[in-house]
């Protein structure tokens, strides 16, 4: 009998910078209610990473661990695609200093992908499309979504930053994740309502606009792919969303509930009831880390599959991928079969743990050392206590330079 092959997420992993800030501090600081952000945002804490840290050693150390973690031959990766709103060089992909930092093959293609934050879905797609092209046990590919997610002191969107990167290892043993085979469920509209000159480091935004882009490139791609698949509403077990700010998630989940309910006249489960047990479960970790623009959606689904462990194999997910600008996609996927296999892996709670908390000077002093390091050459050593993480040097003769320990 013909078995359809499948093809998807074999593995996932996390980076998290080890230094956040409180929203109520923050709040506190600037003068405004705590409870604007806890519950009107719903958020906690913010990642805020320090002058060593940016998207490239971000993305080798989740590629790292990922590599470690699930005995990944480096030599069979054929494809690594970084998707990453914060791009740190115009030219020179974050996939090749990464390429570089893990020896991976010279046979291994490199590229990066940006579309603000859909980037990382685009080379999950396309990594997936590309394993499933090669022939017997084919190569696999890693996919990885690192971002800064940094505004301007000051604005309404300061309380939704953050930083992180999530890596996937993705071939034809989806223990993780397989990836339903649908037509594409997705939408494409030229706005201005999130973007980043090539001058500033901090991203701009039109914040109510933004809102609106976001939940009709919902609207239309959830249609489009229940149309295209068939599935419906209680298909799923669970609905994850980008998540800039949790409480978007929740918008996201409000606005599904309504189509669903007005075309059932009404006669449909309660809001709140369905949103809890369908979506809340996967924003612990973004109530904790902020914004991770490309990464964020699968950090949702990493701190899922840790919480909710065996209870999800076999469960289908719906996945809502949205990048500003704006390119957006709804897909879904069943949860692999062998949980054990990963759910110790994934270390969500174990990149948590220990982090140190700033006060608000901190994080401004931070914040300014940070973009210094970036742009005007000041160097640091590493030193000797850093043991096996990426440290990023500073620009010397227009050349980003990085250290590891050997
Ligand atoms: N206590 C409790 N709640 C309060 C409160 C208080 N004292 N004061 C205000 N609130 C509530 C408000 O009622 C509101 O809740 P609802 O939306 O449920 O009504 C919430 O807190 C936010 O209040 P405002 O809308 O007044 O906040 P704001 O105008 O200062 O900005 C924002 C909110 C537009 C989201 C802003 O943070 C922003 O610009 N963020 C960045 C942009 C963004 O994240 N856009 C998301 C869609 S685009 C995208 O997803 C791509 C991406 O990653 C950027």
């Amino acid at each position: 009998m013909h078995q359809e092959k499948r093809f998807g997420v074999e593995g996932i992993a996390v980076s998290i910078p080890k230094h956040f800030i409180d929203l109520g501090t923050l709040a506190e600081a600037t003068g405004v209610d705590p409870a604007k952000y806890y519950r009107g945002l719903g958020g906690r804490r913010m990642a805020v990473v320090t002058p060593i840290e940016d998207p490239v050693t971000m993305a080798v150390e989740a590629t790292r661990t990922l590599i470690d973690r699930y005995d990944v031959d480096p030599s069979g990766i054929g494809m690594l695609i970084v998707g990453s709103e914060s791009g740190v060089d115009a030219a020179k992909p974050i996939a090749s200093y990464v390429h570089g930092m893990l020896g991976l093959a010279p046979h291994c293609r490199t590229f990066d992908t940006q579309h603000a934050c859909y980037g990382a879905t685009a080379a999950l797609q396309m990594a997936r499309d590309w394993t499933s092209r090669q022939v017997g046990e084919g190569k696999k590919a890693i996919v990885v979504a690192t971002d800064i997610a940094r505004y301007e002191v000051g604005s309404a969107g300061e309380p939704t930053q953050g930083a992180g990167a999530v890596a996937l290892l993705v071939g034809n043993r989806p223990d993780v994740l397989v990836i339903e085979n649908h037509d594409d469920a997705v939408y494409t509209a030229d706005v201005m309502d999130f973007w980043r000159p090539h001058y500033s480091s901090t991203a701009m935004v039109d914040g109510h606009y933004s809102l609106e882009c976001y939940l009709k490139a919902l609207e239309n791609t959830y249609l489009t792919h229940r149309a295209a698949s068939g599935l419906g509403w209680d298909d799923y077990r669970h609905l994850l969303f980008h998540v800039p700010f949790p409480k978007m998630a929740f918008k996201a989940f409000r606005q599904l509930h309504e189509i669903e309910s007005k075309e059932r006249n009404g006669d449909f489960g309660p809001l709140e009831e369905q949103f809890d047990r369908m979506t809340a479960p996967a924003l612990w970790a973004n109530i904790e880390v902020g914004n991770v623009y490309s990464a964020s959606l699968y950090l949702s689904f990493a701190g899922l599959l840790e919480k909710s462990g065996h209870d999800l194999e076999g469960a289908r997910l719906g996945f809502f991928s949205y990048g500003s600008g704006c390119c957006a996609e709804f897909f879904s996927g069943t949860v692999g079969t062998d949980a054990s296999a990963w759910q110790g892996r994934i270390g969500v709670a174990e990149a948590l743990a220990g982090r140190i908390e700033l006060d608000y000077d901190q994080y401004l002093e931070l914040r300014k050392e940070t973009e210094a390091i970036s742009r005007d050459g000041s160097y640091r050593e590493r030193p000797a206590s850093n043991g096996e993480h990426v440290w990023f040097c500073g620009v010397q003769g227009h050349q980003r330079i990085y250290a590891r320990a050997m």
